[in-house]
């Protein structure tokens, strides 16, 4: 009999909200996950772990440093040859103030170093063990970071965030698309997830809901590869 080889991926901030949601998802649909985890408290992940043995590997992750990820790096190479897809999900919203009263300068940076930097960082250090295998990279940006949509009047860090991210996005693709890496970006609408650090009561979709859109746009290969575009839950395309 043949042997069957499962695809694997990397999901960031999965201890819960769509990252959790997302590799739930996958494992669905065979993959092998290496979960990121970031608080290590929070028992959920454990749980998936310990119902999928074979599939789901629970891997500590803070995008926000460049140790952590290499030693992930690490830990993954040894037990796989190559990785097929990164889901760079993990993110923060905190309230770094307003132009009129005030910002609190450090939680800006604080944001930008996770949810912009992150991704870079994983990139750069998943690129070796991505060679050989589907070349997938994965983006969870947002509808905050497109410009000409911007409406806010606050909220500074997480929308610039997730702008420049759009734009790392773009330098990224515009090197490595070369090297048949494909690339996704999705806004996942807002969630009735954990960014305040509780379960939402306001947001419009459940992180399950959307990790169903998500995968299928993640795993799929599509027809035309060269260009970029932001896509949301129902499919729709967004401005970035
Ligand atoms: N919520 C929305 O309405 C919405 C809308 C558009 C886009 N998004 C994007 O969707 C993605 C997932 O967010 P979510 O709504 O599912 O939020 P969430 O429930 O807070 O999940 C994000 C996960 O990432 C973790 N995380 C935080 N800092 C990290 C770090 N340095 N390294 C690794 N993991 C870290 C979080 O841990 P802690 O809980 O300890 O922070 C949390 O477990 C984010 O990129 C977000 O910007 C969300």
């Amino acid at each position: 009999m043949a042997m069957v080889i499962n695809k694997v991926a990397v999901v960031t901030g999965a201890d819960r909200g769509l990252g959790y949601a997302l590799c739930e998802e996958l494992l669905l649909e065979g993959w092998q996950v290496f979960a990121g985890q970031f608080i290590p408290e929070w028992t959920e992940l454990k749980d998936l772990a310990y119902n999928n043995p074979e599939l789901l590997k629970i891997i500590s992750l803070n995008v926000a440093s460049l140790d952590s990820i290499n030693t992930a790096v690490r830990t993954i190479g040894e037990i796989t040859d190559h990785v097929d897809m990164l889901i760079n999900n993990a993110g923060i919203n905190v309230s770094d103030g307003d132009i009129r009263n005030g910002m609190d300068f450090t939680k800006t940076q604080d944001i930008f170093n996770v949810n912009t930097l992150g991704p870079i960082r994983m990139v750069q250090a998943f690129l070796p063990i991505m060679g050989s295998g589907m070349k997938r990279l994965c983006f969870v940006s947002s509808e905050a970071g497109s410009i000409s949509l911007c409406n806010r009047n606050s909220n500074f860090g997480y929308c610039m965030s997730k702008t420049a991210l759009n734009m790392a996005i773009k330098i990224m693709f515009n090197d490595l698309y070369k090297d048949v890496f494909t690339f996704r970006i999705y806004h996942p609408g807002w969630l009735r997830s954990y960014m305040s650090g509780q379960k939402s009561t306001t947001g419009v979709i459940e992180p399950e809901e959307s990790a169903k859109a998500a995968v299928p746009f993640f795993i799929k290969n599509n027809s035309s590869e060269d260009t970029l575009v932001m896509v949301d839950n129902k499919g729709e395309e967004w401005p970035f």
